[in-house]
């Protein structure tokens, strides 16, 4: 049952405070979501979210996405877990089934450390209202607990969480590096009313979203405290990619693909999540640190 005791709650680590006033200390990425969740963007209204990630370069070719660590950010921030996190959720990155309500939402993402090298294995343990914006408190609907891949990847296949008193939209996640603390936070919405009155809001933690058909699909990378080696050359290129563009064609051996490029294979879309060139053997069924499927 809806309670708005989250709406009293006090983030943590927060620094100046978890409202949308704490503008003057963020990043420019930041203050590109705020400028977003004040309404720039009118998310769920049916018009997708500009990104400044999707720019493109003359010519028409997309800019070489730019690590979101690489912007000034630190750690992520974190927040109050609030009344409703429960443990043991279910090993799943997807919460739904077919017939379940609400509007489908993607997000996907990356988690960094200090050095901006992804870390793998980083436990995502996320929960969230349902369509009607109550919790399940007595069993595990919309909750579940995944694990970044080699390339620190994460991928949630959920809807959008309905409204309840006292809050703006949100998802709920933890995440634990392996042999590290539990790092506990909260990811928003661009566009929402509410956004402006929920005291825990923080414009650091808003997703990038955008209309994707009859669903949304957003992007929010995660940076956690983790020392790294700066001096050791990443084994992958670390930018998430911007939400996803529609397929461009058939799968093709021989074609050299970039991070965000899409293809069909056997009827069914993928994403590319890291730059190579295409080769038998590689199809992207067989190769998920290469394509994501969609
Ligand atoms: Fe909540």
């Amino acid at each position: 049952m809806p309670v708005p005791e989250e709406s009293t709650g006090t983030g943590t680590g927060n620094g100046n405070g978890t409202g949308a006033g704490t503008e003057h200390r963020v990043s420019r990425k930041a203050v590109l979501r705020a400028a977003a969740a004040l309404g720039a963007a009118p998310l769920l209204i049916g018009a997708p979210v500009a990104l400044a990630r999707e720019r493109t370069a003359p010519g028409g070719a997309p800019l070489v996405p730019t690590p979101e660590c690489h912007d000034g950010d630190g750690p992520t921030v974190e927040q109050t877990e609030g009344p409703y996190f429960k443990p043991d959720s279910p090993l799943r990155n997807s919460l739904i089934t077919s017939g379940t309500p609400g509007t489908r939402l993607t997000v996907t993402g990356y988690v960094f450390g200090r050095a901006c090298r992804p870390v793998p294995g980083v436990l995502l343990d996320f929960w969230q209202a349902d369509d009607n914006g109550a919790y399940d408190n007595s069993g595990y609907a919309f909750r579940g607990h995944q694990f970044s891949t080699a390339q620190g990847a994460f991928s949630l296949t959920t809807i959008v969480p309905g409204l309840y008193p006292g809050r703006t939209r949100h998802l709920h996640v933890k995440l634990q590096a392996p042999g590290r603390r539990v790092v506990t936070t909260q990811l928003y919405f661009p566009g929402e009313p509410r956004n402006g009155t929920d005291s825990l809001f923080d414009g650091r933690l808003l997703m990038n979203v955008r209309q994707a058909g009859p669903g949304l699909e957003g992007t929010f990378d995660f940076v956690l405290d983790v020392a790294q080696d700066p001096t050791t050359p990443p084994t992958t290129p670390p930018p998430t990619t911007p939400p996803t563009t529609p397929p461009t064609g058939a799968w093709t051996p021989g074609r050299a693909y970039r991070a965000g490029d899409g293809v069909t294979y056997a009827g069914v879309a993928y994403r590319c999540v890291q730059a190579h060139t295409a080769v038998t053997g590689w199809e992207p069924p067989n190769v998920p640190a290469l394509w994501q499927r969609l």
